[in-house]
């Protein structure tokens, strides 16, 4: 553990990244405001995060949510940086597309402001997603910080359920990006592409549970598979503090280590875990879908960022902790 190296605020506690990003952020020395959906009759367990190392004097958490955005500010209060990660996810489609977008665009700004009002918050890191550069009828190989999905592309294509949770984080990149130049607030974006590895959440996380799915025997989700950028979840919470404490950056940075057809993918996996029913070559081939462009982090390794992990670690890191909590 290192010296106090002051407090931050990180918004969507229960959630896979935030969850992991605040077991590394006490380990880092810093002390931790993690903000978790109300919960007034106290249902939830948030004892992994409150049995954290560190965690009964560095970590508190207070209430709040997006659709509320002034419900941010107790937690923001001292702190001198603000971690960006909730974010609605609604795959199901429950509510409409402009109920989610206002949400998350409205929640996003008026934290923001809260972040300007405080006078202490010195930057803020907001989590976007490979998905808002991904999507557009731009035709390259490999894509990097100057593109962005194109909201109306997204919905010619109707991307299964996905649309409405890429076209909030498109929008609601942009506009924080917007308010905080207009506004002279020192913002950086991360961008990460699907994340991959272990887990501190209780729940089975999206994107561990999609890139699984060969090991699952899941082919309805084999299509997400056709081209897929990773990262391992420790890379993201390293670049979250990377990016917080590194005096130089600016903007938005790609976050994405590994790239893999989903040929490749198989034969990986086949041949690293064998005891699985990996699904062959052969019975791959009629799997069609949009394949999903390379996305490049060269800015953020020119940056001075190194990736710790490789494929090895993304997936055994994954598979032990299904097996742990009982997924796999
Ligand atoms: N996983 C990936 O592969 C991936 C890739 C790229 C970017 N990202 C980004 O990383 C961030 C975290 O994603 P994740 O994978 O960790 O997903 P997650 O586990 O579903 O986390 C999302 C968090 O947002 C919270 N949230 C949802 N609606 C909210 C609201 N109205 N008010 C306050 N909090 C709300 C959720 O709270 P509850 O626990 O109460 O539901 C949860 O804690 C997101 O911004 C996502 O876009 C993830």
């Amino acid at each position: 553990m290192e010296a106090d190296k002051g407090k931050v605020c990180v918004t969507g506690g229960t959630g896979f990244v935030a969850s992991w990003l605040i077991m590394r952020l006490l380990q880092h020395g810093y002390s931790v405001h993690a903000t978790i959906r109300p919960d007034p009759e106290h249902k939830r367990d948030v004892s992994f995060l409150t049995s954290l190392p560190g965690a009964s004097e560095k970590l508190q958490i207070f209430q709040a949510d997006l659709s509320v955005p002034e419900s941010f500010e107790a937690a923001i209060k001292g702190c001198i940086g603000v971690f960006l990660v909730a974010t609605p996810v609604d795959f199901e489609n429950r509510e409409p597309e402009e109920v989610i977008v206002k949400r998350a665009v409205e929640g996003t700004l008026g934290i923001l402001r809260a972040c300007l009002n405080s006078k202490t918050v010195k930057r803020v890191v907001y989590t976007s997603s490979a998905s808002t550069v991904e999507f557009s009828d731009k035709v390259v190989d490999t894509m990097d910080e100057s593109f962005w999905s194109d909201v109306d592309y997204l919905k010619s294509i109707s991307y299964f359920n996905f649309g409405p949770y890429i076209i909030s984080k498109t929008l609601t990149e942009k506009k924080a990006l917007e308010f905080a130049e207009e506004h002279g607030l020192d913002l950086v974006t991360v961008i990460p592409s699907f994340i991959v590895g272990p887990f501190i959440c209780p729940k089975f996380p999206g994107s561990v549970h999609t890139s699984m799915a060969m090991i699952l025997g899941e082919r309805e989700q084999y299509v997400f598979l056709l081209n897929l950028s990773m990262v391992h979840t420790d890379d993201v919470a390293r670049v979250h503090i990377f990016l917080f404490e590194n005096p130089e950056v600016k903007g938005r940075y790609i976050c994405s280590s590994h790239t893999m057809t989903i040929e490749d993918l198989s034969k990986f996996l086949s041949a690293k875990y064998p005891e699985f029913p990996i699904p062959t070559l052969e019975s791959l081939k009629d799997i069609e879908g949009y394949k999903t462009p390379g996305v490049s982090s060269k800015k953020l390794l020119d940056s001075g960022f190194e990736f710790k992990y490789g494929l090895d670690e993304m997936f055994d890191g994954a598979i032990q902790c299904c097996k742990e909590k009982g997924y796999l």
